[in-house]
């Protein structure tokens, strides 16, 4: 019989000689009781993930040795943090919390012109700044870097990794928190395991997943979502060197690792706790609903990937206490909120917010987004969503389909409308975005366009429509407006902030031209910035300060600190209305059209108030007539 508890406090006896002999006294000090509070829960995980198969005690051994050489090698400075952040572990719900992503060379060039630029990431209120993937990858396709080759080399286009660690101490020093992806579900094909698992070392060749033939992988693909239909259909690729069948969720040249194999689950938290040391403080855990597959399933967000994330959780807690999980996990919203905890991934991004933000811009009717955020927006404690309109992917309609049925709506030809509504197939719409990865069997698609183009600014400009670039121009902020308000951590897209339109010079590159994601992955324009900043009333001048207004209003404000986000009926389906901790309400106009609301509307905040402003414009708002919102305008309000 197994004793979980004999045989955990066992193996904690055996090990503990290790951290003894690898570790001085000092360190010792401040990792040995890391290591037995932790120990426990983390043995209980591998043991539920990795059961019987598990050649226990030599994982176990080769574990510790990483966690010990890892924490050794961490530099004081990131120990330090460690310690702040163990005292104040809710840092990242402040509301002064800013998110920024951006490409390091469309942003500008190198890793050093990102540093250049730290002032004007300043000057925006930045707090978070997630780097896209930076390494070594193809010099071809790398699906925008996220086909690494090299977990601990960056892409000497953009610079070093010395470079990349003096980045992120001088972010650090001026209060900006450095955010890298943790590809982890693939390598690239040129990735040192994948070119000895091709010369036939068989330790490499069990980091992936390779079949002799079609027989498993056939039965497999019949329960899977097919990724990229169009540019990589299948999730298998056929290698002829090894003439063997490797699992490619992905692209063909990014090749699925095998985390039923604990040997590589040891080997990446080696990756993850080396870039822990350069200074990365949050980890977006790329592609996570992925990392397990079983036959039979959609080998899509399976019981043992959250042991698994859990159990790196407690790995960092242990050598990196500082660092913190992200999960992109693009699902259904049901799925997405299963790795948001603690002990898991305590911040997510909210694609269910996001998506539905468009299709109430589409429809101009907010009944599904509040229904829907009404009961899905509340998380645990500790935990926090990162909101956002757009970002270097696609956007997929990935709203529960149950939802949408309370309110008679039918998921699938929902889609259908919203497809060509963003593809500008629908007759009046305002929108410009491309299609992604048609898939002629179920009809599916997804999105690609910046937030201006898709917002109507490229439409109005083409047409020189004053009054269509107006709306356009409401909307892009009263998106951004309606990001910013809803707490968390708000993420702006590199770009965004000047309304960057779509750049199609990607199909002129061949390694680009198949995949639009592209169309909305264009070099920051620093002359439209600076023209924004000298010229505030141009459409661009416009987003910007406006932006950068509500920006700083919400950074000084104490009503979005931490705390709770209430939507609420406010009566009116074209206005969305939501309580940030019942000192402000934001009121938000879908629609083309002014719109009145009754104070009584916002009495489950408040009952009726004597007296109102809104903190946006600073306007006294009149208690006693109806509240007015403009076309696509937005009111901040406050009651005294
Ligand atoms: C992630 C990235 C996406 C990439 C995919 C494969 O979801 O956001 O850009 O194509 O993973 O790594
Ligand atoms: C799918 C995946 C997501 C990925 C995206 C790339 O939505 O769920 O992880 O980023 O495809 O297009």
């Amino acid at each position: 019989m197994f004793d979980l508890e004999h045989e955990q406090s066992l193996s904690l006896v055996r090990l503990l000689p290790r951290l003894e002999a690898g570790l001085d006294a000092r360190d010792q000090a401040a990792f040995v009781p890391r290591f037995t509070q932790h120990f426990p829960a983390l043995f209980r995980l591998l043991l539920e993930v990795y059961g019987q198969n598990y050649d226990f005690f030599y994982h176990l051994e080769q574990m510790t040795d990483l966690l010990v050489s890892a924490f050794k090698s961490r530099p004081q400075t990131l120990r330090q943090l460690d310690d702040q952040r163990l005292v104040n572990p809710h840092w990242y719900q402040r509301g002064a919390m800013l998110g920024y992503v951006l490409y390091v060379d469309l942003f500008n060039g190198t890793l050093d012109g990102v540093r250049e630029k730290i002032p004007y990431l300043k000057q925006l209120g930045v707090t978070y700044l997630h780097l896209m993937p930076l390494f070594k990858a193809p010099e071809s396709n790398s699906d925008g870097g996220y086909a690494i080759s090299d977990f601990r080399t960056v892409n000497p286009a953009l610079g070093t990794m010395a470079g990349l660690r003096v980045l992120a101490d001088d972010l650090r020093a001026e209060g900006i928190s450095l955010v890298l992806d943790f590809v982890f579900n693939h390598t690239s094909d040129e990735h040192d395991w994948a070119l000895k698992a091709l010369e036939g070392d068989k330790r490499h060749q069990k980091f992936y997943f390779m079949f002799p033939d079609r027989t498993l992988p056939d039965q497999y693909q019949t329960n899977l979502r097919e990724i990229f239909p169009q540019q990589a259909p299948g999730a298998f690729t056929h290698v002829p060197k090894l003439d063997k069948w490797v699992w490619t969720t992905f692209n063909t040249f990014q090749w699925d690792l095998n985390y039923a194999n604990p040997d590589l689950f040891c080997a990446m938290l080696g990756e993850m706790l080396f870039l822990a040391n350069q200074g990365v403080e949050v980890m977006r855990l790329d592609a996570v609903a992925f990392i397990w597959k079983q036959m039979g399933t959609s080998c899509e967000n399976l019981p043992q990937v959250h042991g698994i994330i859990q159990a790196y959780n407690l790995c960092a807690k242990i050598a990196a206490p500082a660092l913190l999980f992200k999960s992109e996990a693009i699902v259904h919203p049901d799925d997405v909120v299963k790795y948001i905890s603690e002990g898991e991934s305590p911040i997510s991004y909210n694609p269910t917010y996001m998506a539905l933000l468009w299709e109430a811009a589409a429809t101009r009717d907010v009944s599904l987004l509040r229904y829907a955020m009404e009961r899905r927006f509340v998380l645990p404690q500790g935990c926090t969503w990162v909101n956002y309109i757009r970002c270097h992917d696609d956007i997929g309609w990935s709203f529960a389909d149950e939802d949408a049925r309370m309110l008679g709506i039918q998921g699938f030809s929902h889609r259908q409308f919203l497809n060509e509504f963003y593809t500008s197939a629908f007759a009046g719409s305002y929108a410009r975005g491309l299609r992604f990865n048609y898939n002629p069997i179920n009809q599916d698609m997804r999105i690609c366009g910046s937030a201006a183009s898709l917002g109507g600014l490229e439409s109005g400009l083409m047409a020189a429509n004053a009054e269509w670039i107006e709306a356009a121009v409401n909307r892009i902020v009263l998106l951004h407006g309606v990001m910013l308000a809803a707490g968390g951590i708000p993420l702006l897209y590199s770009g965004d902030e000047i309304a960057m339109l779509n750049d199609y010079s990607f199909s002129d590159d061949p390694h680009k031209a198949g995949d639009e994601r592209w169309v909305h992955r264009a070099k920051f324009d620093w002359s439209r910035l600076e023209e924004a900043q000298r010229r505030p009333t141009t459409p661009h001048g416009q987003v910007f300060s406006r932006l950068l207004r509500l920006i700083q209003l919400r950074a000084q404000d104490s009503a979005f600190d931490g705390g709770e986000t209430r939507f609420f009926d406010s009566g009116n389906q074209n206005v969305l209305s939501f309580a940030r901790r019942n000192e402000v309400v934001i009121l938000a106009n879908f629609s083309d059209h002014p719109q009145t609301l009754g104070w009584l509307a916002l009495r489950g905040v408040w009952g009726m108030p004597n007296s109102a402003s809104d903190i946006i414009s600073g306007e006294i708002l009149d208690t006693v007539s109806p509240i007015h919102l403009l076309p696509w305008g937005m009111l901040w309000v406050r009651a005294d």
